[in-house]
């Protein structure tokens, strides 16, 4: 969604504040523009399109200055044009904010300040907050910050804002509630982000603002209050994020690198957490809540897209290996359902990008309801590891590409590890299994390098079916989840209307658009329901469907019936999701290129999903 980066130092502003906006682009937007401040005049450019295109349009122009702010807006209150992109002026041009999250009450406060002379000329609610600042600052004869301040006590909703005041020039002031905001902390210089990926080229070392928190940063000064004026010790942390990691590095997409990194990621991810001599696993972020994980009557689990596909394998594995009941809810749905929460509840919210406003709130109403709530979160720092009381970390390192690949397979590897771990404590999981599915665990990165190594193979069944108009995947069990995740790949970066679906249901429906222009994805590795998938392949087959198989190595009875078979390596079938995901993440790949579509940011899409 949109992004913040903001700059007060002795360096020129400019170059820092477009490459920024240049790293903010992989979570997605449709519009961009900087302000840079000029001998007490703050010069605003700003237009619809990509940063690459503001570049260029404003190439001769003074862009010199030490302060300055850039933003990239994802459109929520008014289409996405030059007009309603940020940052926006006040009236009087005293105030330039660029802004994160959604104004709830704007239009009340709108009326207010029309009201009292107020003109607007942009449908947005950030124009209405610069003005309201204004208001406050020129009515009430206040300093810059108290006029923030005081806007904010009167916002419902949303915000992560950063504010030049032009009669107080040496200064931005940025204030966060909900949208998250990073402060960089340079060589008597500051640098302000949305997220860390423009600041760590500059500088390790961040504050995290939190929750009305109010930072006024001058070029080597930073003072932090709170909404309520009381000053607080800045936390400074060390980011552990290396400049590589957020680069390609020869590979033509993000998404790309994101695949082929899945060997070292799921590595990375149980990294520490799994003795070298394979007998023993632990989460250090859960050992505290472990006993009380193990008594839990139901466990929930809550996440969004692709991190609740994982959250579905997770059902599976803790049903299998621990028996503790567990429900997979969406976070949206889940907040607004009245559902029912049990204080001995443990629920489980699952998250790359840790900021999910659906599954935040679902995360607040199960802390009100008393309830325990853990997360499995990929980005260090951010607000969804704050508000649960424990939880581990994926180590995925980075997700670029708007399209999930490495934070699922990371969260998959989390929930067995859990799983076993739990169903070995609980004594639902023998000694033996548990050190058998440990050492298949540390198996899967070689695995997946191995189905890496014929990735170009894709590319061949991709030309065939890239101008398919549906796509139908199919899995049991295990990889019925897969099989969602599969069909949300292909959706979400080729715009191929693809569906996933358990196996068996089929029959109950989508059997009748099965003719010999849908491509059917089958996961079909061998486990205990490969028998009935077999019988599903030549449901499909008898109705002239195109079979697209997944089929375990050396796998001869489905290579006879199906058009096309992808092999991926043996393993135990709780852990086929990290497997059979691989290609399908290709393929989707593969098809999205050759329609040359724009696969790290497809439209419409944004990578941290901060509004509700
Ligand atoms: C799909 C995708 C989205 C996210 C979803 C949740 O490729 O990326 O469906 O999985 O928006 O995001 P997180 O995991 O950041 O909560």
């Amino acid at each position: 969604m949109c992004g913040i980066i903001g700059y007060i130092g002795n360096k020129q502003a400019y170059p820092i504040i477009i490459k920024g906006l240049k790293r903010l682009e992989y979570r997605g937007y449709d519009s961009t523009g900087i302000a840079l401040l000029q001998k007490g005049e703050t010069i605003i450019y700003k237009q619809k399109g990509k940063v690459s295109h503001l570049e260029d349009t404003i190439v001769d122009e003074n862009l010199s200055g030490t302060v300055g702010i850039g933003h990239t807006r994802w459109a929520t209150h008014g289409e996405p044009n030059d007009m309603n992109a940020h940052p926006h002026a006040s009236q009087n041009k005293k105030f330039v904010i660029i802004h994160n999250g959604i104004i709830e009450n704007y239009s009340r406060l709108k009326k207010k300040l029309k009201a009292r002379g107020y003109k607007f000329i942009s449908e947005t609610d950030t124009e209405v907050l610069a003005n309201l600042i204004e208001y406050i600052y020129e009515k009430g004869n206040v300093s810059a910050e108290i006029a923030v301040r005081l806007a904010l006590t009167k916002v419902i909703g949303a915000y992560g804002i950063v504010v030049i005041c032009k009669d107080e020039p040496d200064m931005l002031i940025a204030a966060r509630k909900g949208s998250p905001l990073v402060i960089g902390i340079g060589n008597n210089e500051h640098y302000i982000a949305s997220d860390a990926t423009p600041i760590v080229e500059h500088t390790k070392s961040v504050i995290y603002l939190n929750n009305d928190n109010i930072a006024v940063i001058k070029r080597g000064e930073l003072t932090i209050k709170t909404i309520d004026n009381a000053e607080i010790e800045p936390q400074v942390q060390e980011l552990t994020l290396e400049i590589g990691a957020i680069e390609k590095n020869g590979y033509d997409h993000f998404m790309l690198k994101e695949i082929f990194e899945q060997p070292r990621s799921i590595t990375d991810t149980f990294r520490g957490r799994i003795a070298s001599d394979l007998s023993e696993m632990r989460l250090g972020g859960l050992l505290d809540i472990m006993p009380q994980l193990e008594k839990a009557k139901r466990i929930l689990i809550i996440a969004c897209g692709t991190s609740w596909h994982a959250g579905l394998v997770g059902e599976y594995l803790i049903e299998e290996f621990a028996r503790i009941p567990v429900e997979v809810e969406y976070g949206s749905e889940f907040r607004y359902r009245n559902p029912i929460i049990y204080k001995d509840d443990i629920v489980i919210a699952i998250s790359q990008s840790g900021e999910t406003a659906d599954t935040l709130a679902a995360i607040n109403l199960a802390k009100e309801a008393g309830a325990t709530v853990l997360g499995i979160c990929n980005v260090v720092g951010s607000s969804i590891p704050r508000e649960t009381h424990a939880g581990v970390y994926t180590h995925a390192g980075p997700e670029i590409g708007v399209a999930s690949t490495k934070a699922f397979t990371a969260q998959v590897t989390i929930l067995t590890m859990m799983a076993l771990i739990l169903g070995k404590n609980k004594g639902t999981l023998s000694e033996e299994s548990y050190l058998k599915l440990i050492k298949e665990l540390t198996d899967i990165p070689k695995k997946i390098e191995e189905i890496l190594k014929s990735s170009k193979n894709y590319k061949s069944i991709a030309e065939l079916y890239k101008n398919a108009g549906n796509f139908i995947y199919l899995g049991r069990g295990y990889l019925f989840p897969v099989a969602l995740e599969g069909a949300l790949k292909l959706k979400e970066i080729s715009y191929i209307h693809a569906e996933g679906y358990p196996a068996a249901e089929m029959k109950h429906g989508p059997i009748a658009l099965i003719d010999e222009k849908m491509p059917v994805v089958v996961l079909a590795t061998k486990d205990k329901s490969y028998d009935k998938i077999v019988t599903n392949i030549q449901e499909v087959k008898a109705r002239n469907g195109i079979v697209i198989a997944i089929v375990s190595q050396g796998d001869e009875i489905i290579k006879n019936m199906a058009d096309h078979v992808f092999e991926v390596p043996n393993t135990h079938e709780a852990l086929a999701p990290l497997l059979t995901v691989i290609p399908l993440q290709l393929l989707s790949y593969y098809i999205a290129v050759i329609r040359g579509c724009n696969v790290d940011q497809p439209r419409n899409l944004a990578k941290s999903v901060t509004v509700e």
